[in-house]
C-alpha cells in the first residue's frame, strides 16, 4: 500500500546504524513516507537503536517514551523501535514502551513494509526478531541521494562471529556473513555516479569479509572497489587484529585511494584481559602486527578502541593499558568503561569493577592519550597534507576557532582522517587540494593550500 506522510528517524550507535536508517528511509519513501526532521509533523516515528553499553540502550528507552503523551493525542502515529535494543529485547520493549507499535530487529528490514500494512490494517502491534541468513541488498535510491553527500558508509558485512566476552554484537547481530562482493561494487558504482567520492566500508570485522562464503578476501575486494571511476578515497572499518594479514598490509601501502589510516582495537594492553575478553591475540602479538604495518606504510594514522574495567582488571592490568599506548602512539583513541551487558558472557564474571575506579581508569586513559594526539598532531607541522574539501567550518570548543573568528574559513580531512582548516579559497567543496600544515591543536590541524 502506498501512503501520504511524514517519517522522522532517530538513530543511536554505530556507523552501520547510520546505513541502516538511510536504508530505512529508502524503504518508507518506496511505502509514500517523506523523511522530516520535524518530530511534530511525522506520521511515523523510528528509533534504530543501538545496545553495546548500558547508556546507549536508555537513551533509546527515554527517546521512545517520549511518545506516549503524543500518541494519545495522536493515534494514527506508528511508532517503531528497530536495530539492536530491538532484537534484544523482542516483546519484552513493550513492557517499558507500551506504545510501541513495531519491533523491528536487525534482520527484518526486507519485512518492514509489511508490517507497516499490517498496523494501517488495524494489527496491534508487530514483533520481527527473526534471525535470516541473508544480507538487505538494497540499493541505495533517490532519497538517499538527495542528501549529496560526498563521503558515504557501505556495509560490506553483517554479525559477527568473534564472540569477545564483554559484547553484544554477535547476539544482536547474528553470525558473520559477507555480502557478494558484484553488489558491493554496484552500489558504490552508484554512490560515485551521485558525486560521491569517498567510502566507508562497514563491518564488525571487516577484514573476515568472504572467508565463510569462501568468496574473495578483504584485499582482493579493494582492489576491485580501487578500480571504480570517481571514488577517490577508501576507509574500512573495523578491523580485528587477528585478521590483519600481510595481503591487507600490501593494499593499504599500494592502492591509490586506500587512505593512510588504520583502525586496529585492541582493548586491552593485558595478556590476562585480552585472554578473558576471547580476543584471539596477546599484546605481543598486537605490537608485532603494527611493526610489521608500520614497516611498509611508515606514515600511517593508527587509531583504536579500548575498554577499562573490564571484570577482574588490577591496576597493574591497567598499567599494561597505559603503557601500551605510550608504546604504539596511536594518533587517537576511542575508550569506554565497561558497561556490563547481560547477554554477553562477562556479566557473570567475578571481580566487577566498582564504577568510581572506571571512571578514574577513563580519565587518567584519556588524558594521557591527549598527549599523544597532540604531539602526532604537532608532528604535521611543515608537511603538506592531501585535504578532502568538506565546506565551510563548523566553530569548535578546542581553541582554535576563538583566534580567528571573524576569518571565514574551510574544511576538510586528511587521508590520515584529521580535521583540516584552512582560509577562505576558491576551492570546490569535493575536490582534494594539498594543505601545508602551519599549527596543530589537540583536535584539528591549520594551514594553507599549497601554490594560493
Ligand atoms: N567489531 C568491532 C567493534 C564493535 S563495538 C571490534 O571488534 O573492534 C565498538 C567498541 O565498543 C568495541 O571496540 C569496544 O571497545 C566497545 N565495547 C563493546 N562492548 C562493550 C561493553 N560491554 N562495554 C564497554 N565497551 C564496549
Ligand atoms: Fe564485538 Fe568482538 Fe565481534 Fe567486535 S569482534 S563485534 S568486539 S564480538
Ligand atoms: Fe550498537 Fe548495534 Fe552498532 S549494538 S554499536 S548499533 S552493531
Amino acid at each position: 500500500m502506498k501512503y501520504n506522510g511524514y517519517a522522522y528517524i532517530h538513530t543511536i550507535g554505530c556507523q552501520m546504524n547510520i546505513y541502516d536508517s538511510e536504508k530505512l528511509v529508502s524503504i518508507l519513501s518506496s511505502y509514500g513516507f517523506k523523511k522530516t526532521d520535524d518530530m511534530n509533523k511525522a506520521d511515523i516515528v523510528v528509533c534504530n537503536t543501538c545496545s553495546i553499553r548500558h547508556k546507549a540502550e536508555e537513551k533509546a528507552f527515554s527517546f521512545l517514551g517520549r511518545f506516549a503523551k503524543i500518541k494519545k493525542k495522536k493515534p494514527h502515529l506508528i511508532i517503531v523501535m528497530a536495530g539492536c535494543v530491538a532484537q534484544q529485547e523482542g516483546k519484552k520493549a513493550f513492557k517499558r514502551i507500551p506504545h510501541l507499535d513495531i519491533v523491528l530487529g536487525t534482520q527484518a528490514f526486507s519485512r518492514f513494509g509489511q508490517h507497516i500494512d499490517a498496523i494501517k490494517s488495524g494489527k496491534q502491534k508487530v514483533v520481527d526478531t527473526k534471525d535470516c541468513l541473508m544480507i538487505y541488498e538494497a540499493m541505495p535510491d533517490a532519497s538517499c541521494f538527495n542528501e549529496n553527500k560526498m563521503s558515504r558508509f557501505v556495509t560490506i558485512m553483517q554479525g559477527c562471529d568473534n564472540f569477545c566476552t564483554y559484547c553484544v554484537v554477535p547476539y544482536v547481530r547474528g553470525r558473520e556473513r559477507s555480502r557478494k562482493p558484484e553488489s558491493i561494487v554496484e552500489e558504490i558504482t552508484l554512490l560515485a555516479g551521485s558525486g560521491v567520492k569517498e567510502v566507508t566500508l562497514l563491518g564488525q570485522n571487516v577484514n573476515s569479509y568472504g572467508k565463510k562464503e569462501s568468496q574473495i578476501s578483504f584485499p582482493e575486494l579493494l582492489i576491485k572497489i580501487n578500480e571504480i571511476n570517481g571514488i577517490q578515497r577508501i576507509r574500512f572499518a573495523t578491523s580485528h587484529p587477528k585478521d590483519l594479514s600481510i595481503n591487507l598490509i600490501y593494499a593499504i601501502r599500494d592502492l591509490d585511494k586506500v587512505c593512510n589510516h588504520l583502525h586496529l582495537p585492541v582493548q586491552s594492553g593485558s595478556n590476562k584481559i585480552l585472554k578473558k575478553m576471547n580476543r584471539g591475540y596477546t599484546r605481543e602479538k598486537y605490537i608485532d602486527k603494527i611493526f610489521a604495518l608500520k614497516k611498509e606504510c611508515p606514515d600511517i594514522a593508527l587509531s583504536t578502541d579500548i575498554i577499562v574495567g573490564f571484570p577482574s582488571e588490577t591496576d597493574k592490568d591497567f598499567n599494561d593499558t597505559m603503557n601500551l599506548l605510550r608504546e604504539i602512539e596511536f594518533d587517537s583513541i576511542f575508550a569506554f568503561a565497561y558497561s556490563d551487558r547481560s547477554s554477553a558472557p562477562a556479566a557473570r564474571f567475578s571481580d566487577q569493577i566498582d564504577e568510581k575506579e572506571k571512571r578514574e581508569r577513563l580519565n587518567n586513559l584519556l588524558q594521557l592519550q591527549e598527549h599523544y594526539t597532540q604531539k602526532k598532531n604537532k608532528e604535521l607541522i611543515g608537511e603538506t597534507l592531501e585535504v578532502l574539501v568538506e565546506g565551510k567550518s563548523i566553530k569548535r570548543r578546542d581553541g582554535f576557532v576563538k583566534t580567528r573568528k571573524n576569518m571565514e574559513q574551510m574544511t576538510g580531512r586528511s587521508e590520515s582522517n584529521k580535521i583540516v582548516h584552512f582560509p577562505y579559497e576558491h576551492v570546490n567543496i569535493r575536490d582534494i587540494i594539498k594543505i601545508r600544515i602551519e599549527n596543530a591543536y589537540p583536535h584539528s590541524l591549520w594551514g594553507h593550500p599549497v601554490g594560493a
